[in-house]
């Protein structure tokens, strides 16, 4: 597969990561701009499990999951017209791909479906890195819609992040840093920064990308333990 328009949906995705890479070049990153420009000049293999799996799997979260349903369609619909061009892609990728309950990816108590991630790209290994359409070694791209009224608590991870906020007004907090973001806000994520996130009374729905150490390590932070020494 050496040209996107031999791709089922490959034409709509490469548009869609042009407008996303359209919006990454106000920022100074350089090395993800190249991944982008490489990315779209050659489409990356499609990942084979994916393909096999995904229908299945999105036909239960739309019958068992009505809060993340509603979560993710109010979300598309509320992205601003600034930012309209990624909504098409937004939209058709959101149906096409595997949708991964955050709590039950990290592994904590009680899940409440309250956040949710999607794989576009990723290098195919790991916990949660399974069912994304694309394979990529460099570069895990993907959705996140987390629902009115959640607290997706303190965590970091070893590779570095940024968000595309695309609708939604939540609290954003990154190393100490409290925020209010909005959409078209690209925030970033530094590898082994504490970031957490609060929805208000509207959804999140983000665009998420992260490079660098991918198959590094993912932690929740207690908040109620004092900082231990060194670290
Ligand atoms: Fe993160």
């Amino acid at each position: 597969m050496d040209n996107w328009t031999n791709i089922p949906n490959g034409a709509l995705d490469r548009d869609f990561l042009t407008q996303v890479l359209l919006h990454l070049e106000n920022t100074n990153h350089p090395q993800l701009h190249e991944i982008f420009r490489k990315l779209l000049e050659k489409p990356p293999p499609l990942n084979q499990h994916s393909m096999k799996t995904q229908k299945s799997s999105w036909s239960l979260v739309k019958s068992k999951l009505p809060l993340f349903q509603k979560s993710i369609v109010e979300g598309i619909q509320c992205i601003p017209s600034q930012i309209d061009s990624l909504k098409f892609g937004v939209q058709s990728l959101s149906s096409r791909v595997e949708w991964i309950n955050g709590a039950i990816c990290c592994s904590t108590e009680n899940p409440t479906w309250g956040y949710n991630f999607a794989e576009i790209i990723s290098p195919g290994t790991g916990a949660c890195g399974y069912d994304s359409l694309y394979l990529h070694d460099l570069l895990q791209l993907g959705l996140y819609v987390q629902a009115p009224g959640v607290n997706y608590p303190p965590h970091a991870h070893d590779a570095e992040e940024w968000y595309l906020v695309l609708s939604g007004n939540p609290q954003w907090f990154v190393n100490g840093e409290k925020f209010t973001a909005k959409p078209g806000d690209f925030i970033h994520h530094p590898p082994r920064a504490t970031h957490s996130m609060v929805t208000s009374d509207q959804p999140l729905l983000a665009l998420w990308m992260r490079t660098g150490e991918l198959d590094g390590a993912y932690w929740f932070i207690d908040e109620s333990l004092p900082e231990a020494s060194g670290g």
